[in-house]
């Protein structure tokens, strides 16, 4: 009997022409920052998302930590965010001293609950964050109108996002700020990587500070001041150039990974559709007005001890399928630093259930048969 072949979960997408820019990169001899291809990187980006103005970081944790120095918080200040979330959306808010308060989600998309925001509002609270889970968007009209009714600041996690879209406008141009990030995981990726979106104009000459060990670097270097000195807050948040040619290699090729990836996800949910018309499992459902990117594909089980027996199933035939995220209110660093008014029910039963399917560029058509073909055994048999 032939041995099916192991389909891991996630598979670095490589195109095999970043070596081609690698290659320019090392004999451009720039290193550090701001070199060539970093800067067509920001420029590409900006065409891309129609954000006013991208500055590459190491990673999407980075833009995330950047976006709360922007935001001017001091310790005691809340930001509302989705505890269906990563670990680096928190932490980026709780390195000032600043305090999340999470909220709950909706179980269609697993994206904050425009309904759930009003109640935790409090004197303090100076921003809330749009994670577009998946790369499926956030209600965003919701958000903007809540955000401005009181005068909050928008960030926006994007880190799943890019080449997504909501009411025909690309993810990351809506908030003041958005946090892109280019992890092997991602759709387009160079090892670790980021990007910050600024689309508050009177924030990038403070970017660029905070990203450059809070100098005025940016400008002596442009020739503006004869030395450059301390100005602000900051850290060391620019994007290696070796990174930044490996990324625009991918970059180049967006639209096709982007096309590839929503093809395969639109097989994943014509394949899986008889499950969740029998009631066995939830697929998701990106909201109306908006256009997904194909990051991930996920199920929700009807609970957690089904979603262990159908990833042990799945494994057993050689499939791997991945969990996550552990809701961030019931972590420790969660409850330590967060704050949380009561339950959140439908974060806390959703994460145990939903189950994430391989995908990636070079998955095959075939390879989601056989793992739908696998999924549908499990309930069917
Ligand atoms: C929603 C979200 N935010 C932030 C991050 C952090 O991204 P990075 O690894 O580029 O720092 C991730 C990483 O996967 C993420 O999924």
């Amino acid at each position: 009997m032939p041995v099916n072949k192991h389909i891991p979960f996630s598979r670095p997408l490589l195109l095999g022409t970043e070596e081609v820019s690698i290659r320019q990169a090392l004999s451009n001899g720039v290193f550090s920052g701001n070199g060539p291809f970093a800067l067509c990187c920001e420029r590409q980006m900006e065409s891309v998302t129609g954000a006013f103005r991208v500055l590459l970081t190491p990673s999407c944790t980075h833009a995330l930590e950047l976006s709360a120095l922007l935001c001017g918080l001091e310790p005691g200040d809340e930001v509302i965010l989705p505890s269906f979330a990563f670990s680096s959306t928190a932490n980026a808010f709780v390195s000032l001293g600043a305090v999340p308060v999470f909220v709950d989600v909706r179980a269609s998309d697993m994206n904050i609950d425009p309904e759930k925001l009003e109640e935790v509002l409090s004197p303090r609270t100076k921003a809330v964050v749009a994670l577009h889970y998946g790369g499926m968007a956030c209600e965003m009209e919701a958000l903007i109108s809540f955000a401005e009714r009181h005068g909050l600041y928008l960030i926006e996690d994007a880190a799943q996002a890019l080449g997504a879209s909501y009411g025909g406008k690309p993810l990351g141009s809506f908030g003041q700020v958005a946090a892109i990030s280019f992890h092997e995981t991602k759709n387009v990726h160079c090892g670790e990587g980021g990007a910050l979106l600024i689309n508050k104009p009177d924030w990038i000459e403070p970017a660029l500070a905070m990203r450059d060990k809070g100098t005025n670097r940016h400008d002596f270097l442009a020739g503006k001041v004869e030395a450059y000195e301390w100005t602000s807050r900051g850290s060391s948040y620019l994007c290696p150039e070796l990174s930044a040619a490996f990324l625009h290699a991918q970059l180049q090729q967006l639209d096709k990974i982007t096309v590839r990836r929503r093809t395969l996800w639109a097989l994943y949910e014509r394949e899986l559709k008889p499950l969740e018309e029998a009631g066995c499992v939830q697929l998701p459902e990106p909201i109306a007005q908006s256009r997904h990117n194909g990051h991930l594909f996920f199920l929700r089980c009807s609970s957690e001890a089904e979603r262990a027996k159908l990833s042990a199933h799945l494994r057993e035939r050689g499939i791997s399928a991945y969990f996550h995220y552990t809701p961030l209110h019931l972590s420790p660093a969660g409850k330590r630093y967060g704050r949380c008014a009561g339950k959140l029910p439908v974060t806390e039963r959703e994460s145990r259930c939903l189950l994430r399917l391989p995908l990636y560029f070079e998955l095959t058509e075939e390879e989601i048969l056989r793992i739908s073909r696998s999924v549908k055994a499990f309930y069917f048999s």
